[in-house]
Parts: C-alpha cells; sequence; structure tokens
C-alpha cells in the first residue's frame, strides 16, 4: 500500500450557480467538464472539472438546510475544502484520530464519481476544511 505523501485529488469550491460556475472555468481558463452529479448524502449538485494536472469540485447545494447553503450563507463562494486521496480511507480515519485530528465523520460516507469520502475538522486542520476521498473499485 501506497504511504505518504497522497495525491491532492481536487479543490472543492462553494459556488452559487453551477451552471455559471462551468462555464466560467471553461470559458475562462480551458477547463474540461469531466462529470456532474448529485450528492443526495450531502445535498449538492456537483460538477468535477480538471486542467491537465488538476481537477475543481464545483458544489451547488440543493437543499436551503445542507451544510453547504449554510456555509454560503456564512461565508459566501469560494473555497470550500481540499481533498487526498488515500488507498484506505478506515486505516487513515484512524491513523489521524490517533493523532488528535477531528474528525468530522468517523466512517466514509458515499461521494461522487463511486468515491468514498470522510471530512476533517478546519478546527483541526489548520483552518481548511479537509476532505479524504478513496475511489471504489470499479
Ligand atoms: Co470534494
Amino acid at each position: 500500500m501506497k504511504a505518504l505523501p497522497f495525491p491532492l485529488d481536487h479543490i472543492g469550491i462553494a459556488v452559487e450557480n453551477l451552471e455559471a460556475s462551468i462555464s466560467y472555468y471553461r470559458d475562462t481558463f480551458g477547463f474540461a467538464l469531466d462529470i456532474r452529479e448529485l450528492v443526495p448524502s450531502q445535498k449538492v449538485e456537483v460538477a468535477f472539472v480538471s486542467l491537465a494536472n488538476t481537477k475543481i469540485e464545483l458544489l451547488a447545494a440543493t437543499d436551503s438546510d445542507s451544510t453547504l447553503a449554510k456555509f454560503l450563507r456564512e461565508r459566501g463562494p469560494g473555497l470550500h475544502h481540499i481533498c487526498y486521496r488515500v488507498p484506505n480511507i478506515e486505516v487513515e480515519l484512524a491513523r489521524l484520530k490517533a493523532a488528535g485530528i477531528r474528525l468530522i465523520d468517523e466512517k466514509p460516507r458515499p461521494g461522487a464519481h463511486h468515491t468514498r469520502i470522510a471530512f476533517l475538522h478546519p478546527k483541526s486542520t489548520q483552518g481548511v476544511l479537509t476532505e479524504l476521498c478513496q475511489a471504489n473499485a470499479p
């Protein structure tokens, strides 16, 4: 199993209007639209846009009760989280918890595009909401 360091998987950006944001990244910086899907577990619709060496996840709230809707109300659109791709999410959550990192998700939950994800609390990750993701076997 691959040890540290893990690759950065994507940067998450909270947006008010998914359609307008996809157009902005495509037309302004040449991003390609890879995936667009609803993530019911988080009450968001996401779009992954990519360049050769990086991916951005654009997140729009689908419900005014969602955590993301609250984030947008309080802080407005902008940088939301960074995500590391890990080989075994349970192992990493246990390791980080043992190291004193506060977990938002004690157990992984379903993410976009057949991944399993978990978030770490920004209070224990130097102010940056941090996500781990593990790709499920295809
Ligand atoms: Co993400």
